[in-house]
């Protein structure tokens, strides 16, 4: 069997090249579902190391397998697209291309992904085959789904994913058991009135007196009528009605996001949501439409599989690399879709540097400390050793 020592040094005499794949990436940023050059970029590095190379699975995204045929096999994903977003992080290597950046660390992402593939290539033959998929516009929260359609999954009974965490220090690793990410869902609420003059309420059915009253009895209620240790989050980020100063408003439509991490609570709530506009609505005679979309599902991390990549970091890093991070986030991952195929497990790269300040994800002056690139191979590819050797 191949000892978890050995990955870590064919990772660290990898870096240089890697460094080089992950600034070339960072320059060259392309869009959710355009991810033309960076997936072509992929495939080519793929195939230079023998593996079994498919493009334009997902639309732009690239599955390569090493030992391909063979079945079950265990597969690692990462994702490859950038943000609508000016770069403003002045580093030599910043976005070639006007407002576009990689402001999630997906071209980490994609460079971690291809140094796992040449770390296992090197240890070929393999106890078992492993499977990398390349996923595209994981930022619209579309790919996996893309990618799972054209078949992506057939044959994998797990997976293994990353993302980047600028609240840890690079060279960590952070570990979740149990749920990582939100299910997050898309609400529409329309509020239907009668218009009338400002100056005559009473001959009028406000749309807008009715929306605020919606938007507040909806935080007042969620906070009465859900267990608090099942959390929540409803926001309304957009509210659009009336005409004029002096015109009531008819009606308002009110656009808005929920999160929450419990299942259960989550199959409730367009039912909960409605019976609280509902009567709302009743009260003063308005009428309304409500629209919930059910978007990505929350990310439950498989134990054993998080239990592979714990104790690979553990090996490989050692101990106090490791955090076992105490809380979810109500973020969203479409890396959740392809749990409904198999069990997986995905954990935070550490990236943050040590002696400055790590704006956030999705912050124009994001960076990432290029010291993790390591750390999230060696993590990665020993698990992998690891499932196919217990
Ligand atoms: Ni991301």
């Amino acid at each position: 069997m191949h000892s978890l020592p050995a990955i870590r040094s064919l990772g660290e005499k990898l870096a240089p090249r890697l460094g080089e794949i992950r600034r070339h990436l960072h320059a060259h940023p392309e869009l959710s579902g355009q991810e033309y050059q960076t997936s072509a970029y992929v495939a080519r590095v793929l195939s230079s190391l023998g593996l079994q190379v498919q493009e334009g699975v997902g639309k732009t995204g690239v599955v390569a397998d090493l030992r391909g045929g063979d079945e079950p096999r265990l597969a690692v994903r990462t994702d490859m697209d950038a943000l609508p977003i000016q770069e403003g992080t002045n580093l030599e290597f910043s976005s070639r291309y006007p407002g576009v950046m990689h402001a999630c660390g997906h071209d980490l992402h994609t460079t971690v992904g291809l140094g796992v593939a040449m770390v296992l290539a090197q240890l070929a033959p393999l106890p078992g085959p492993v499977r990398f998929l390349f996923q595209p516009a994981e930022e619209i929260a579309q790919g996996a789904a893309w990618m799972i359609n054209d078949g992506a999954m057939e044959g994998v009974e797990g997976i293994f994913s990353l993302h980047c965490w600028p609240a840890l220090p690079a060279g960590t690793i952070g570990i979740r058991y149990g749920g990582l990410t939100a299910a997050a869902d898309d609400l529409e609420i329309v509020i239907l009135g009668e218009s009338g003059h400002g100056a005559r309420p009473h001959e009028a059915k406000d749309a807008i007196w009715v929306a605020a009253q919606v938007i507040t009895t909806l935080q007042q209620a969620i906070s009465r009528t859900h267990n608090p240790l099942r959390p929540v989050v409803i926001t309304i980020g957009q509210i659009q009605g009336g005409r004029a100063g002096n015109i009531i408003a008819d009606r308002v439509e009110l656009r808005g996001t929920v999160r929450s991490l419990d299942p259960a609570t989550r199959a409730d709530l367009p039912a909960w949501l409605d019976q609280v506009v509902a009567g709302v609505c009743g009260a003063v005679g308005a009428r309304y439409d409500l629209t919930y979309r059910a978007g990505v599902p929350t990310v439950h991390n498989d134990s054993r599989l998080t239990q592979l990549l714990e104790s690979a970091a553990r090996q490989t890093l050692g101990d106090d690399q490791v955090v076992v991070l105490p809380e979810p986030s109500l973020g969203a991952e479409d890396f959740a879709y392809y749990l409904s195929h198999a069990p997986g497990a995905m954990f935070r790269l550490g990236v943050g540097f040590k002696d400055r300040p790590n704006p956030p994800l999705h912050h124009p002056r994001f960076t990432v400390d290029e010291t993790a690139l390591v750390p999230g191979i060696v993590t990665l590819a020993g698990a992998v050793c690891n499932y196919w050797s217990t």
